[in-house]
């Protein structure tokens, strides 16, 4: 146990394993003030708790350290200051380190360390956040879906920094080419380890596993059907994908997911069909997801999405 200033720290460097952060690259520094109260939380430093908890930070001084888990990377410094009634973070950086960290731009990385901070160090909750910056207004009920906000974008899903990204997997869940390759890949060699012990998946169902190295906390994995005519209830299996992503989402709180075009690639599902049973699926499933982003990886994949969602 050891003391700085009045906070007696919890958790200090040589609680966990860790390695310090490479290749430093300065990020914007999030411009919320942080009260002397939270500064003394954040002095406790934080001990995982679980396999689903994926950080590790402690504080040395005024600056405070955030390392992954379950690999000891150094991920984020952050160094605050005293400023007015409060501290506010005067140097940020983010590792580099492309090979074991996948980071975003800067902006998005700035706002991504903020929310690290205020949701896992400090615990609060985005509806929280919500409320303290708007007037409050009554939380939904459980079994009441909230408003749901869908969003198309081309690019890679394993850049994409939601709650939970979705794999269009295969049976085994031990990786593939396509997507699935890509996330492995992306997550590092943690994720095919923690997925044997998973026993599969079946088609149309869905499983959750840590984002490991992936700015994603979450990977759900799916097995959509693989396209033989339309004559073989291949259209109702990739409904039932989208619902289960859905309904597991739930289940872990992810409130931002992130879908790629599941089965329109090997599996060969027609594009189009697949995006309108896509959207259809995400429009008329029950979820207390907010977000949901369709992730395409060309401009044909892209059009055929945004024709189902004219409809
Ligand atoms: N980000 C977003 N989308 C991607 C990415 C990526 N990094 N890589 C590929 N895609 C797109 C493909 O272009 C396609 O539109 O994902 C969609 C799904 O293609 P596949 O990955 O081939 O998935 P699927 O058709 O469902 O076939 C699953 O392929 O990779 C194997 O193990 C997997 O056996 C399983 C089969």
């Amino acid at each position: 146990m050891e003391r700085y200033g009045s906070a007696v720290v919890d958790v200090g460097r040589s609680d966990w394993q860790h390695h310090v952060l490479q290749l430093p690259e300065t990020i914007p520094n999030p411009a919320r003030v942080w009260t002397d109260d939270e500064i003394a939380t954040l002095r406790h430093g934080h001990r995982p708790d679980g396999m689903e908890d994926k950080w590790f930070a402690f504080m040395e001084g005024d600056r405070l350290y955030l390392h992954r888990s379950w690999t000891g990377l150094g991920v984020y410094e952050v160094q605050f200051s005293p400023a007015g009634s409060g501290h506010v973070i005067t140097d940020a950086v983010v590792t580099g380190d492309a090979d074991q960290y996948r980071r975003g731009p800067d902006d998005a990385e700035s706002d991504r360390l903020e929310r690290l901070i205020s949701r896992v160090l400090l615990g609060e909750s985005m509806l929280g956040r919500d409320l303290q910056m708007h007037p409050v207004t009554p939380r939904v009920p459980r079994d009441e879906p909230v408003a749901l906000r869908i969003e198309l974008v081309v690019g890679d899903i394993t850049r994409q920094d939601t709650d939970a990204i979705v794999n269009a997997a295969n049976e085994s869940l031990l990786g593939g080419g396509g997507v699935d390759g890509a996330i492995h890949r992306a997550a590092g060699p943690e994720l095919m380890a923690f997925n044997r012990g998973l026993g599969g998946c079946a088609t149309g169902e869905a499983k959750v596993s840590p984002g490991f190295r992936l700015p994603a906390t979450w990977v759900i994995h799916t097995v959509g059907p693989v396209w033989y005519g339309g004559h073989e209830g291949e259209a109702d299996l990739l409904a039932s994908c989208y619902r289960a992503c859905l309904a597991r989402a739930d289940e872990i709180g992810a409130t931002s997911v992130a879908f790629p075009a599941i089965s329109t690639g090997i599996y060969g599902y027609p594009v189009q069909a697949a995006a309108e049973i896509a959207v259809a699926t995400v429009r008329a499933t029950p979820t207390r997801v907010r977000l949901v982003r369709f992730v395409c990886f060309d401009d044909a994949t892209r059009a055929a999405y945004a024709a189902a969602l004219q409809r």
